[in-house]
């Protein structure tokens, strides 16, 4: 049973500290096809999800990340690679610049999304350096590190809520 979209929504937050239980393959995978749902321009697709559960491995990450610890702790961490020569083929500057950018953010939001449905808590990390992340998990050199996703079980206390702006200060109507 997973829970409601809106309830996804208004609960999923970033969560930073985890239990080293990992979670199960079927889980993941779920979690992966969400990402690999999100819309994208022209359907380019230009993603791919790189499965880090290897200690050493994070721990790389982690250093290559200013030292955020809940890479190290997180029992699996996703990294999200763009292709912008993909996009750039069909839609120039604009496709490698922009759309590569937003799809790849619609596939990152799509899997923190399903984790929350699953009861798997996550963070998305977009502070590191590029070079050392791609490096690390050996990307072909055509591909950029665009953000990184800790996944894992909870293990924060006291839970922590979301702050947001009133949407009378984001949100203007044209009628
Ligand atoms: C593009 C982007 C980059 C982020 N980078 C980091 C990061 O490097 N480390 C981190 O702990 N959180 C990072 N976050 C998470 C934000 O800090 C977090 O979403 C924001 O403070 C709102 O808190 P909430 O997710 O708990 O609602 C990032 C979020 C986004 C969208």
């Amino acid at each position: 049973m997973t829970k409601d979209i809106f309830d996804c929504i208004r609960e999923s937050h970033s969560v930073r500290d985890f239990k080293s239980e990992q979670i199960p393959e079927p889980t993941l995978t779920r979690i992966l096809e969400a990402g690999n749902m999100a819309p994208s321009a022209g359907n380019l697709q230009p993603w791919y999800f790189y499965v880090v559960q290897d200690s050493s491995v994070k721990e790389k990450l982690a250093s290559a990340s200013f030292d955020q610890s809940q890479i190290n702790d997180a029992p699996t961490v996703i990294v999200i690679l763009a292709d912008p020569a993909r996009s750039n083929e069909r839609y120039g500057e604009r496709g490698a610049q922009l759309y590569c950018l937003q799809d790849t953010a619609a596939a990152t939001q799509n899997i923190l999304l399903a984790a929350e449905g699953l009861g798997i808590a996550a963070c998305w990390v977009g502070a590191f350096d590029e070079k050392k992340v791609e490096e690390t998990v050996e990307a072909p050199p055509r591909l950029r590190a665009v953000a990184m996703i800790c996944l894992g079980y909870s293990d924060e206390k006291p839970k922590q809520y979301k702050e947001r702006l009133r949407l009378a200060e984001v949100a203007k109507f044209i009628h």
